[in-house]
């Protein structure tokens, strides 16, 4: 295994990720950011220097457990202080197993302006990548917005709020059209045809092939707001990996992508090789606004200017949630995984509700509105500091007789900060219960990520949870093992994982304007068990003090 030692320097600049100039978070004058590549093993010591002159920066290696350094998480207030403007902080971790993963900001809502990239784990020097292809690919997807991301925090957090609505254009690796279409020549739309010559920072990225081949597809989404539907026209997919755990083999025309979900696909390339052919990125699960994200999968040697004799994919109906589900539910460990514990030891029930607070709209979990302490939780809790958040732990259900299929009784919601206490260990079941939003007949699709594990997906269901009813139907044979997982409008996902981690992890809805308004909890475990921490990673609030205290009697 390796050191990978990497420099990077992060600050704002003009950038067309759509063809139309705005302000992106790039790293080393590139957007979206270096992609990372490492074997599994291998450590990344990457020094990271904030060049954003007037606003603090972390970043978050999506999917990357962090066994051991809890401290390098990424994620402001939770496992280090926001790394100051002219400051470099260094992370170091073990990227400890092969597959897909990404990196973005975990400040504010920074991940919105651009600031990401890929992550690639191949196995490990002198093992063998047990998938078989002549090629790979990787695309990160993400959307965006023509307003900064700063005015948009200020949007959603204005009084009554603004919200930030659909965005402008969808991106593959950062690259996107807005003002025109690849497709303009099929579509009855009036956008133009786009007159690009390959070199422009929105000129599509090209999936250049060769006939007769099989490749490896990695997707990554780490959109602000989107659900969306990825398809390559006449070919089909074999979805292979999802969130760096093999699955058990499945078909597909075309697959449901959620933000923070990352997955491999085989496609065989054994179409008629005098065409090219669409690759379509589309929204799900929100009314669409936003165009189509194109670009070509183009068969050598034929020219990439060559447009596909036929329309894009046509993506199934957004609301056709039946669709969704069916894609989800299909996702199984591939088999010889180890199956989950068969049973758990503290069960939290999680239910997802739109508030106010003040007039302000909010979102709450068991009617906590999760608003981030000064002092990292990893330093206070590590050295037992009191008064750094909230002592009391937040509830482990809600009251029963909640109707989760209407707006609530009490719109009304509280802020809060406090933390589920896990016992170091343990097997940790939560069920994620979603319900109706402040307006009738309103209840959204939310991606909820958990930091520094992985769980077993054990169930979705309609309606409410009940452990009379829904506990025989849990899988504990063969449930997919991932770091990301949705609930849908008006039911529940049911996660099991152990709590063996030792630190502080976020568990969040992965939308960043949810995260801003409050859609996240703080779980701990092993607090006895964290190692040292670098004291950068606390010179911050309570922690900055006690440092600072500790230098003064030396
Ligand atoms: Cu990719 Cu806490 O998120
Ligand atoms: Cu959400």
């Amino acid at each position: 295994a390796k050191t990978r030692h990497l420099k990077w320097e992060v600050e704002y600049m003009h950038w067309f990720p759509d063809g139309r100039e705005g302000v992106v978070i790039g790293i080393n004058g590139q957007f979206p950011g270096p992609t990372i590549r490492a074997r599994a093993g291998d450590t990344i010591h990457l020094n990271l220097t904030n060049k954003l002159h007037t606003e603090g920066v972390v970043i978050h290696w999506h999917g990357i457990r962090q066994i051991g350094t809890p401290w390098a998480d990424g994620t402001a207030s939770i496992s280090q202080c926001a790394i100051n403007p002219g400051e470099t902080f260094v992370y170091r971790f073990k990227v400890d197993r092969a597959g897909t993963y990404f990196y973005h900001g975990h400040y504010g809502m920074q991940r919105s302006s651009g600031l990401y990239g890929s992550l690639i784990v191949d196995v490990a020097e002198g093992e063998k990548e047990r998938l078989k292809y002549d090629g790979e690919f990787n695309i990160l997807v993400s959307d965006w917005w023509h307003k900064g991301s700063r005015e948009q925090e200020v949007d959603l957090s204005s009084k009554p709020m603004r919200w930030i609505g659909e965005p402008q254009t969808l991106l593959i690796n950062g690259r996107g059209q807005f003002n025109c279409s690849l497709a303009a020549h099929f579509s009855n739309s009036s956008a133009a045809p786009c007159k690009l010559r390959g070199n422009e920072q929105y000129a599509p990225y090209i999936l250049k092939v060769h006939p007769n081949k099989t490749y490896r597809l990695r997707i990554a989404s780490s959109t602000a707001l989107a659900a969306l539907n990825l398809a390559i026209g006449h070919h089909k997919m074999v979805v292979v990996e999802a969130d760096g755990n093999y699955v058990a083999p499945f078909s597909v025309e075309n697959m449901d992508i959620y933000s923070g979900e990352s997955y491999s696909v085989l496609f065989t390339t054994d179409q008629d090789p005098s065409s090219n052919y669409w690759i379509s990125v589309s929204v799900r699960g929100r009314e669409p606004h936003t165009p189509q994200a194109l670009t070509l999968l183009n068969y050598h040697p034929t020219s990439p200017s060559r447009l596909p004799t036929s329309p894009p994919p046509v993506p199934p109906r957004w609301d056709d949630y039946g669709y969704s589900k069916a894609f989800s539910k299909n996702i199984l460990t591939a088999p010889g995984s180890p199956p989950p514990p068969s049973k758990h030891d503290r069960r939290i029930v999680l239910l997802n509700t739109q508030n106010y607070i003040d007039g302000y709209t909010k979102w709450s979990i068991n009617n906590v509105s999760l608003v981030l302490p000064t002092t990292p939780y990893l330093g206070s809790i590590k050295y037992g500091l009191a008064n750094a958040f909230d002592a009391k732990s937040p509830p482990d259900r809600f009251p029963h007789d909640y109707d989760v299929m209407r707006p609530a009784a009490n719109q009304n919601s509280t802020y809060g900060n406090g933390v589920y206490m896990l016992e170091f260990n343990s097997t940790v079941d939560v069920i994620l219960q979603n319900a109706n939003a402040l307006k009738e007949n309103v209840s959204e699709i939310h991606p909820w990520h958990l930091h520094g594990h992985d769980f077993w997906v054990i169930g979705y269901g309609e309606g409410k949870f009940s452990s009379e009813k829904d506990e025989s139907r849990l899988n504990l044979k063969n449930p997919p093992y991932r770091n990301t997982a949705v609930i849908f409008p008006y039911g529940w996902t049911a996660l099991r994982f152990v709590a063996d981690n030792p630190g502080v992890w976020a568990f969040h809805c992965h939308i960043e304007p949810h995260l801003h308004l409050g859609m996240g909890v703080v779980f701990a475990e092993g607090a006895h068990l964290i190692d040292t921490i670098p004291n950068e990673a606390l010179g911050c609030g309570l922690t900055g003090k006690m440092l600072m205290k500790n230098n003064n009697n030396n």
